[in-house]
C-alpha cells in the first residue's frame, strides 16, 4: 500500500473493536500493519479467531494477526464476564457467524510490537483497545524500544467519569490494573481516550441499520451493531470506545486533552481506577494526554466505514 504511517491495533476484539478494524480499513491515513491480540470482551484465543475471520471479511486477509496474552500479569485464569458475553454476544461478535479464515503469526504480540518500533520508529501508531497486558510486556522486555513508536493512543480509563464495570474502573484497565499501572508509569507519551470522551459518541440504531444492504462487509457489521446497541445503551445507540481511539490516533485534532502523570489503583474498591498523581514529586513528567472533550465522530466513522462497505462490494 506504500503508506508512510505504519498502524498496529491491539484488541480484545469484541463489538466496537471490529467497528474499530473497519474504521482503520476505510480511513486510508494509515497502512494496518498487524494486529496483537490481548483478552477481555473474549479470551485472547477466541480475539484472534475474531480478528483473523473480520480481516478476512473486511478484503485483508493478509495482515498479520498475533496471539498475546492470555490473563492479567499475576493471574492464574481469565474467564469472561457475564457483563462481557451480554454485551458482544458469546462469540465477541454479537452471535453473528463469520467463517472461519486464516491462521495467527508465529509472533507473539509483544514482539511484534517491538519488531515494528524498531522498523518504522516515529512513523508506527500503536492503538491498544483491549488490556495494556501486551503493552505492559514489550515495555517489561524492552522499553528504550517501545519508547522509539510515534504515537501511542489507547483505549481505557476514565478520568471525570465513573466506570463502567465499577463505580471506579473502566473494562480495559479493570481486566488487567497491574498492566495498566506499568503503561501508564512508564514515562512514555501517550494518549488516553477513556469513557471521558467515548461516552460522547453514541452510534444511533438507524445508522447501523443502513449497512444491511452494503454487501456482505455491512450485513455482518450491521448486525453485530445492532446487537452492540440492544445491549448497552439500547434507546441511545452505542458509544464508539474502539473506533474513537482510532479516530483520534490517525487525527489527533478531534480531541482537546490535558497533560497529566496518570497511576492505576491495583488493590481494593478502587482497584482499576485510572487517577492522576497528586504529589509533584510524582508530577514531573506529566506523559499522558488525557482526552477531555471531542468533536463529533460518529458522521466520520459512518462515512468511513460505508465507504470500505462500498470499495468491498464493487471489488466484489
Ligand atoms: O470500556 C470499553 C472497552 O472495553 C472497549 O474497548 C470494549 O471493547 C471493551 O474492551
Ligand atoms: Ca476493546
Amino acid at each position: 500500500m506504500g503508506m508512510e504511517k505504519k498502524l498496529i491495533l491491539d484488541m480484545d476484539t469484541g463489538i466496537d473493536d471490529a467497528m474499530a478494524i473497519a474504521y482503520a480499513l476505510g480511513s486510508g491515513k494509515a497502512e494496518l500493519i498487524g494486529v496483537t491480540c490481548s483478552f477481555g470482551n473474549v479470551t485472547n484465543e477466541t480475539a484472534v479467531r475474531n480478528t483473523l475471520d473480520l480481516l478476512s471479511l473486511l478484503g485483508a486477509p493478509e495482515i498479520p494477526v498475533c496471539r498475546g496474552a492470555e490473563r492479567a500479569i499475576g493471574a492464574e485464569s481469565f474467564t469472561v464476564s457475564k457483563g462481557c458475553m451480554d454485551v458482544h454476544g458469546e462469540n465477541g461478535v454479537g452471535n453473528v457467524t463469520l467463517p472461519h479464515r486464516g491462521t495467527p503469526c508465529d509472533t507473539a504480540a509483544a514482539d511484534f510490537i517491538l519488531e515494528a518500533a524498531e522498523k518504522y520508529g516515529q512513523n508506527l501508531i500503536l492503538v491498544p483497545t483491549g488490556t495494556l497486558t501486551n503493552l505492559a510486556a514489550a515495555i517489561r522486555k524492552d522499553s528504550e524500544t517501545v519508547r522509539k513508536i510515534g504515537r501511542i493512543v489507547f483505549m481505557g480509563g476514565a478520568l471525570t467519569v465513573a466506570g463502567n464495570v465499577t463505580p471506579y474502573a473502566e473494562a480495559n484497565i479493570w481486566n488487567d490494573p497491574e498492566a495498566a499501572k506499568i503503561v501508564l508509569e512508564s514515562g512514555i507519551p501517550m494518549t488516553m481516550v477513556g469513557l471521558d470522551v467515548t461516552l460522547k459518541t453514541l452510534l444511533t440504531r438507524d445508522i447501523a441499520e443502513s449497512w444491511a444492504e452494503m454487501g456482505e462487509a455491512g450485513r455482518a457489521l450491521s448486525e453485530m451493531v445492532c446487537y452492540y446497541i440492544q445491549h448497552e445503551y439500547e434507546a441511545l445507540g452505542c458509544a464508539l470506545h474502539d473506533p474513537l481511539a482510532v479516530g483520534i490516533a490517525l487525527d489527533p485534532e478531534l480531541a482537546q486533552t490535558h497533560p497529566f502523570a496518570m497511576t492505576a489503583v491495583t488493590k481494593g474498591e478502587a482497584a482499576g481506577r485510572t487517577i492522576a498523581h497528586s504529589f509533584p514529586h510524582q508530577c514531573v513528567n506529566p506523559s499522558v494526554q488525557v482526552a477531555l472533550e471531542v468533536e463529533p465522530f460518529a458522521a466520520l466513522f459512518n462515512e468511513t466505514i460505508t465507504g470500505l462497505f462500498k470499495r468491498l462490494m464493487e471489488t466484489a
